[in-house]
């Protein structure tokens, strides 16, 4: 059965961020906390490596409740800009910058980086450093022009993001207008790094359903190119682990580099 859109007032509403993060990242349970955050922070590792993907100025779009994207990228930028769409979880964002008591524990994940960094001993200090390089918890909107309005952020090295779009967009062509839309926050030749999971119509937070726009490698390579971007790599693995498709069903992962052009 179809998933409805999830429209944004069902966002602010029903999107509750202490479920989303025991349901996705909690230690040893989360849905995410093995084969998709590893995916991912491998491939953030692989991407921020001295000499390849840096600059001064890195934007992190709709993160949610969540820091785990920024941990490589922290070694090799200097300013840090992160947002999301919903109020609860900027949120708890600011709680884990300002060290809250009740903020989300993300040392599980910072260890994880910390191993790829063949530095485990410093998790501590790799998240003193990630808290010093955000200068910013903003309010985006994938489905505005200017998707900080509002504000108008300076022009970024790099954008990264994760999970979102699938979520904000109804369709391809609104997710095609959203990469447009953050091609303008990008500096000629500026990097955007996108993962997500493929052919997935839904997922659950707590017991409330939300929809997502079911996508295929062929679908993403379509969008970056009629967005106008370069793209330098798209990457795909199958899911192996399927012990968690009640919640949400999906059957990969996909990691997209891709470059606003220079001119
Ligand atoms: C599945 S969560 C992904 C969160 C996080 N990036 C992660 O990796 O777990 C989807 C996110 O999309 C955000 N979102 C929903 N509608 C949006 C919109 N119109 N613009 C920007 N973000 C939106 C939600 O607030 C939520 O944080």
């Amino acid at each position: 059965m179809e998933t409805t859109f999830t429209t944004p007032q069902s966002y602010i509403d029903d999107f509750n961020s202490i479920d989303y993060f025991q349901t996705y990242y909690a230690p040893g349970v989360g849905a995410f906390a093995g084969e998709w955050t590893n995916f991912v922070l491998r491939n953030l590792h692989e991407t921020f490596a001295p000499g390849r993907v840096e600059g001064d100025i890195l934007i992190e779009f709709g993160a949610g409740p969540t820091i785990y994207n920024l941990l490589s990228a922290c070694e090799v930028f200097n300013n840090i800009i992160t947002s999301d769409f919903l109020e609860q979880n900027r949120i708890q964002l600011q709680k884990w910058l300002r060290k809250d008591s009740d903020a989300f524990n993300w040392s599980h994940v910072v260890k994880v980086v910390c191993e790829l960094e063949a530095n485990s001993d410093n998790w501590e200090e790799k998240e003193e450093k990630l808290r010093s390089k955000v200068s910013k918890v903003v309010k985006c909107d994938a489905l505005k022009k200017n998707p900080f309005d509002p504000l108008v952020i300076p022009a970024a090295d790099c954008l990264i993001s994760c999970l979102c779009l699938q979520a904000a967009c109804e369709d391809l062509e609104s997710y095609c207008n959203t990469l447009k839309n953050l091609k303008e926050l990008l500096k000629p030749g500026g990097h955007i790094i996108l993962q997500n999971v493929l052919n997935c119509p839904f997922y659950y937070v707590g017991h409330k359903k939300f929809s997502c726009l079911s996508l295929t490698k062929q679908d993403m390579e379509k969008a970056f190119k009629e967005a106008g971007y370069e793209i330098e790599e798209i990457k795909v693995v199958p899911c192996i682990d399927k012990s968690k498709m009640d919640i949400s069903k999906f059957d990969s992962f996909c990691y997209v580099h891709a470059r606003k052009p220079l001119n």
